[in-house]
């Protein structure tokens, strides 16, 4: 697939998605968030990979936000049109079968810090930078800030985050939940496949359904949301992998997983 503003790679099962309009700070204008739909429509495809990575490309950016050159002039509805691409965008990220990390190496803003917010596991590097600074533009987070960043930090970090727009930095996005872990700029991918090679060890078909049960059950009430892992925990039961994870313990090996 030819590809202007992202770059998508494999390395053995992981996918990596490398946003890449570093002279824009990687901002978010159509063209790129149309990519990197189509990127992860393609990626949902192949049966190899077990989790992405997306990140920014340089060393400055993981993503400065929704492109602000491109919206200045939009009208109520194009700019309702680019809202609601974004959201696609991060509802394509969020749902995505296999975890998404982000391994975030720079600025993450407005529409780069609510990616993030969509993706499964936060990593940061040192220099790493936080926020939701729309207020300041005039407008509010369109791509789903006031949504999802409250359900991850909590409405106090999250309103304060939304109001002023500050910016904080990595050991304080970690400090508030926003990210698991701070690492070293030079280390952020190595520290992000090694997640992922984890993951990539595991049952498949165990890891996809437990992002489906933790997910959904966000959206449901507990008593609910038990019944439903109750539901997935039987359709583990319908696979090989099941037999031949609990198989391999009791005969005290390795498992070997086909995600069948
Ligand atoms: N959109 C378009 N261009 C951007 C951009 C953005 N979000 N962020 C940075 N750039 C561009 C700059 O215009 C600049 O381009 P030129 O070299 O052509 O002038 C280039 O990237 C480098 O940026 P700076 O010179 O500003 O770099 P800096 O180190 O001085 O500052 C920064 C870095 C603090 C991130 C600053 O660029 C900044 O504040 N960017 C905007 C952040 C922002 O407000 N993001 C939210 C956007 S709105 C949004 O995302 C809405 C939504 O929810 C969907």
């Amino acid at each position: 697939m030819q590809m202007n503003n992202v770059i998508c790679e494999k390395d053995g099962k992981t996918a990596i998605v490398t946003i890449n309009r570093p002279q824009a700070l990687n901002a978010l204008n159509r063209e790129t968030l149309e990519e990197i739909l189509s990127c992860f429509i393609a990626l949902e495809q192949d049966t190899e990979v077990c989790a992405v990575i997306v990140t920014g490309a340089g060393e400055k950016a993981f993503i400065a936000g929704a492109d602000i050159a491109y919206m200045q002039d939009f009208d109520v509805l194009s700019a309702r049109k680019f809202g609601r691409l974004g959201h696609q965008v991060l509802q394509a990220i969020e749902s995505f079968p296999c975890p998404v990390i982000a391994a975030v190496n720079g600025f993450a803003l407005g529409g780069g810090c609510e990616l993030a917010l969509a993706c499964d596991i936060r990593l940061a590097s040192e220099n790493a930078k936080f926020g939701q600074p729309e207020v300041n533009l005039g407008v509010i987070p369109g791509f789903g800030g006031t949504q999802r960043l409250p359900r991850l930090v909590g409405t106090g970090h999250a309103n304060e985050l939304l109001f002023t727009g500050d910016i904080i930095d990595a050991d304080e996005a970690c400090r508030i939940g926003l990210v698991n872990r701070v690492v070293a700029l030079d280390q952020l991918l190595q520290e992000s496949l090694k997640i992922t090679a984890k993951i990539a060890a595991k049952g498949p078909l165990a890891v996809k359904l437990c992002k489906e049960a933790a997910q959904a059950g966000m959206e449901m009430d507990l008593a609910r949301a038990c019944q439903y892992e109750a539901d997935l925990f039987g359709v583990c039961f319908a696979s090989e992998d099941q037999k031949e994870g609990m198989k391999a313990f009791l005969e005290k090996r390795q498992a070997k997983f086909t995600g069948n």
